[in-house]
């Protein structure tokens, strides 16, 4: 059974399999994997950056597995009043912000130069809900968890239940959104180190074209950024939408702000005492990427029975405009064309939303 944080002393934290030892017939199982593979062989498909193929459902291109744990979330998975999610396109700081909110939610209980974001890597303390809710047989049971119950998906914000996002629902999502140009080049890094070897490689200009046609896993890109966007403009209490680049320009900032949104406000007293400022630096690129659990092997994500990711991999260049080096300027006009004409209306501009004087 995959283990989740993680406070060491609190076994509470660890999730359970639904049923415990009395799993699922395997016959059940087996039925409902072919229910399922028929469904999917119904859905447009087309090239996967990982598998070999990723299917096109409700909108969204998805592997298998992904489409399994949305049918499963939409079927099993009972949020609670309290709980926190935390959703983004892929490699838009996911793993930044598990960090930052595990250490904000959870600031009285560590003390900084003992936390567990340093032994264990952020991965480890935020059950990644997409695939989580599998990987326990048959499947996952998060009612142990302390509230807030933090969980992380990267799937759109329509595949998800009404459960989580109706506006009756009280559970809360905070969405960190980045240039789409980094979250390319970024994504192509990361998905061709998990690529399965059995499969030729995808090159840079192939995994563009496909970006640009919206075809890449939890895409398009712009439809997710926006779904969020929307629901956010709608529902501002229920939903923070930050970006990438204002966290890297003004950390202090938006991380009050995500303090506040999440019900732990910074008191003037820990302001004074420079809380924020410790927990900007216990989550820093520069502070988490270096740390032995982060470096070497070992610690990971589990995201299916065979794939793992290593921490390491989560951790590149943590750089706003690495795209520089990647694209030409045909490409980048390409993309931020799509851009423009995507957002036309919608109020959202990409990149840091205001200039530092
Ligand atoms: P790069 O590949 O551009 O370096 P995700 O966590 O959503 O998978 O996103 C990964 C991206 O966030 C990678 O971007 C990674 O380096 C960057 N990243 C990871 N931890 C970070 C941190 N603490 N601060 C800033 N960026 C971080």
């Amino acid at each position: 059974m995959a283990t989740y944080l993680l406070p060491d002393h609190d076994a509470c934290y660890n999730p359970k399999p639904i049923n415990g030892d009395n799993q699922i017939q395997t016959e059940e199982q087996e039925a409902y994997d072919q229910k399922l593979d028929a469904m999917i062989a119904t859905l447009p498909k087309n090239k996967g950056w990982r598998s070999q193929y990723i299917f096109r459902y409700k909108g969204f291109w998805a592997s298998r597995e992904v489409i399994r744990g949305q049918l499963l979330i939409g079927d099993h998975f009972h949020p609670q009043p309290t709980d926190i999610f935390l959703a983004a396109f892929m490699k838009c700081g996911t793993t930044w912000l598990k960090a930052l909110m595990f250490a904000t939610v959870n600031r009285q209980r560590y003390n900084f130069s003992d936390h567990p974001l340093l032994r264990t890597g952020p991965q480890s303390v935020f059950p990644f809900l997409d695939t989580h809710i599998f990987l326990d047989h048959p499947i996952t049971n998060f009612d142990h968890l302390p509230a807030p119950r933090l969980f992380a998906t990267h799937n759109a914000h329509s595949s998800l239940p009404t459960s989580m996002t109706s506006p009756a629902s009280t559970c809360k999502f905070v969405y960190v959104c980045r240039d789409p140009k980094d979250a390319l080049i970024s994504k192509w890094h990361f998905m061709r180190k998990l690529r399965s070897k059995e499969l030729p490689p995808i090159s840079f200009n192939e995994a563009f074209e496909l970006f640009c046609n919206g075809v890449s896993e939890y895409g398009p890109f712009w439809d997710h950024v926006l779904g969020y966007w929307k629901a956010s403009q709608e529902s501002p209490e229920k939903i923070l939408f930050l970006k990438y680049e204002d966290m890297k320009r003004e950390p202090t900032v938006e991380l009050k702000k995500l303090a506040a949104f999440m019900g732990t406000p910074f008191t003037e007293e820990e302001e004074k005492k420079g809380v924020v400022e410790e927990i900007v630096k216990l989550c820093s690129f520069e502070n988490l990427s270096n740390l032995e659990v982060n470096k070497g092997g070992g610690g990971g994500q589990k995201f299916t029975a065979k794939v793992v990711v290593e921490n390491r991999e989560f951790f590149r260049k943590g750089k706003v405009g690495d795209w520089e080096n990647y694209l030409t300027e045909e490409m980048k006009n390409r993309i931020d064309t799509i851009t423009i004409n995507r957002l036309k209306g919608s109020g959202l501009i990409m990149g840091a939303t205001k200039t530092l004087i």
